[in-house]
């Protein structure tokens, strides 16, 4: 894997870790407070930045542009956005949390848009 395809599915392993470790904390501690967390860093940091990865690597030519680089860059600060705010808003923290987490979605939203419109040609040919 190079470029972009590289890049999302490094970034979902570290997700993946980080996200199964969370998951573990809350079983351990039988705190499930920070479900939502968990389950929007393995849902969207493992599983679906793993599909762009693979997306890129099996469609190399979407891969090397300046669309593909926003949406690298789009959804990787986004994600991290988006979790630090749902960790204040399920650590008891909303009025700090909430910001983020909707600057964090719309960011995450507005990535997926843009890969339908990079994708969209190539699997429409
Ligand atoms: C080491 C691995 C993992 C551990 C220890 C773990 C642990 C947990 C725990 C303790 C909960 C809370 C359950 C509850 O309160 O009902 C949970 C919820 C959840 N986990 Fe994990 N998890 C792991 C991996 C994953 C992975 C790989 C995924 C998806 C790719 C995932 C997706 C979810 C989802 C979607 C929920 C919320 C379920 C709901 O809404 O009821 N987890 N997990
Ligand atoms: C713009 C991006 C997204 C936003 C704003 C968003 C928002 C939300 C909200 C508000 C909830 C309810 C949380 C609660 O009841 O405490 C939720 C739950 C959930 N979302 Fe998302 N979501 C987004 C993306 C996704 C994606 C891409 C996936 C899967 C690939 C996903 C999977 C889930 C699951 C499984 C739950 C239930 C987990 C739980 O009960 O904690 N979400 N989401």
């Amino acid at each position: 894997m190079t470029g972009n395809a590289g890049r999302f599915f490094a970034s979902a392993l570290i997700y993946a870790v980080l996200g199964m470790m969370l998951g573990l904390f809350m079983g351990m501690t039988q705190d499930h407070s920070q479900m939502p967390t968990h389950a929007h860093f393995v849902l969207i940091g493992w599983v679906t930045f793993a599909i762009y990865g693979f997306f890129y690597h099996a469609f190399p030519s979407a891969a090397v542009n300046r669309l593909a680089n926003a949406h690298f860059w789009m959804a990787e600060i986004s994600l991290v956005v988006l979790l630090a705010g749902l960790f204040a808003i399920f650590g008891g923290k909303p009025d700090l949390g909430e910001p983020f987490a909707a600057i964090g979605s719309i960011g995450i939203l507005l990535s997926m848009i843009l890969f339908a419109f990079i994708a969209w040609p190539i699997v429409r040919s």
